[in-house]
């Protein structure tokens, strides 16, 4: 922070920002460019920032003490009933990441234990088997040098994944259908409009986010009738669902209920982790030597087996790259919070109604925590270079009560899919191919991730033999 701003941050201030339009604040901004505006706010202002978006009042937190604070230290002064979190409701209804109060609590204590790290070392074969899978079309594609969108790639996958680990379903045939939709819906509840807060005007955008909606509807419908319908009671989330009485009413959830928790978890539990993978392979081809490392690694311990739960504290580099991956391009870029009280944070008066903006992005990228910033550097994560870091400083998840409840669910997969891929197969970007942030609700390539597929053991072959001539 420059000392300008330090010397204006007395107690009960109000922090520094863009005054915007006269009429609108920053509101258009924010719909069109939000990621710009915000790092553009940092950069000018330091760690907090005040923002006027139409008549709301917003303040971008950059500092981990300060993301603390709001996530954790006085998390009760905080919660979702903000205009993003609204727009998230149009969608998944009141689940899990859209609920508050003592209604999330009874839900989050009901699906926790499903979450642990115990249960999660069971979905461990699934996971690896599931990227087996995807080989055969690999196989043919390494030999014929066709391209493919990895991203498209990794959700698929990755929605496999979820649907299965969770609600024993297949979903294959329908994740074409569950792709298009969740990219309409993304597209739309992270670049929305003006028009969308009058619900009463009808508008072809509207219309095609109820479409979209309704084809998510159908899915999830068709998974929890079939439970429903089936003599089969298998020990997994979705019957917990729909098994769980509350102690209190003596009743079950109400089928709306249960869709709300169904399709949270599946778009949660996919979209992100897609993401993260899909900017991994993206780091990887950019840095050759850190691909290399990785290999060694993978085939070091696993040889030509495949990987298992017990394999994963053998792989810390593998680890590390995804870790550092979702330091630069963390899925779910921002998150936020309302204000329930007044409040103080780091001298600043937080007037109730306030939404604070907390930026994995920015603060990922934060000068005072991390040394060159945009550099790609797994070993950042270490034991050794990871002390002193404090925790806030690197929130891919959140934090606090509130943090990601799939958090060792996606760093299991994560890193199970990375050392399974690696240790037989290279990617490359095709060569022109655009590669742009599109900051949705959560953090995509904005025009896809076309690569192309090579055998790992022909590109070392061919290293080597280059390096002989370079000898
Ligand atoms: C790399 C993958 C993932 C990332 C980066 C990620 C990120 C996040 C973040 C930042 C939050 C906090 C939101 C907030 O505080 O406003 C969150 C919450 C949540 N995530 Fe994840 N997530 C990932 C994977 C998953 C998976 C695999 C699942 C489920 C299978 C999942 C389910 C949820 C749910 C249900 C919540 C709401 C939790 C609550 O409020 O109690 N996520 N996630």
């Amino acid at each position: 922070m420059n000392t300008a701003v330090a010397a204006r941050s007395a107690k009960g201030a109000t922090p520094p920002g863009p005054r915007g339009d006269f009429l609108l604040g920053s509101l258009r901004r924010v719909q069109h460019e939000p990621l710009e505006l915000l790092r553009e706010g940092f950069r000018e202002y330091g760690d907090v920032v005040r923002y006027r978006f139409g008549n709301t009042r917003a303040f971008l937190l950059a500092h981990p003490d300060h993301i603390r604070h709001v996530l954790h230290d006085n998390h009760r002064n905080y919660d979702k009933n903000n205009v993003d979190y609204a727009m998230l409701r149009r969608l998944l209804g009141n689940g899990l990441l859209t609920s508050d109060g003592t209604f999330w609590l009874r839900q989050r204590r009901l699906m926790a234990p499903m979450f642990h790290r115990q249960r999660v070392a069971g979905f461990c074969n699934l996971m690896v088997n599931s990227t087996l899978e995807m080989f055969d079309l690999w196989e043919e594609l390494a030999l014929i040098g066709e391209p493919i969108d990895i991203a498209d790639e990794m959700a698929r996958l990755t929605l496999k994944i979820v649907a299965k680990a969770l609600f024993s379903a297949d979903v294959s045939d329908d994740a074409g259908a569950i792709g298009a939709a969740l990219t309409e819906v993304n597209r739309q509840l992270g670049e929305f409009s003006l028009l969308d807060m009058f619900w009463m005007i009808p508008t072809p955008r509207k219309r095609r986010f109820r479409t979209a909606v309704r084809a998510l509807d159908q899915v999830v419908g068709k998974i929890i009738d079939e439970r429903r319908r089936s003599a089969y009671r298998n020990q997994d989330l979705l019957s917990m669902l729909l098994e769980a009485v509350d102690e209190e009413t003596d009743k079950g959830m109400t089928p709306r209920q249960v869709r709300d928790e169904v399709l949270t978890l599946l778009l949660a539990g996919h979209e992100t982790t897609a993401n993260a993978l899909a900017w991994t392979w993206y780091l990887l081809a950019q840095n050759p030597a850190a691909a290399d490392k990785l290999h060694q690694e993978v085939v070091g311990v696993l040889g030509r087996r495949t990987p298992d739960g017990l394999d994963l504290p053998k792989l810390p580099y593998t680890r590390m790259v995804v870790e550092e991956s979702m330091r630069l391009y963390p899925p779910a870029w921002a998150i936020s919070r309302n204000a329930i009280g007044d409040d103080d944070i780091g001298g600043y008066h937080v007037r109730r109604k306030t939404n604070l903006i907390i930026c994995s992005f920015i603060t990922h990228r934060h000068p005072e925590f991390w040394e060159e910033p945009e550099r790609f550097d797994p070993e950042r994560f270490s034991p050794a270079r990871s002390e002193g870091r404090p925790n806030f400083a690197y929130l891919p998840f959140g934090g606090g009560p509130r943090i990601c409840i799939g958090n060792s669910f996606a760093m299991t997969e994560a890193q199970l899919v990375v050392a399974t891929v690696a240790q037989r197969y290279r990617l490359r970007l095709v060569p022109g191919h655009p590669v742009e942030l599109h900051p949705l609700v959560t953090l995509r390539p904005r025009h896809g991730m076309r690569m192309t597929v090579h055998r790992a053991d022909e590109v070392v072959e061919i290293a080597e033999v280059s390096n002989r001539a370079v000898r």
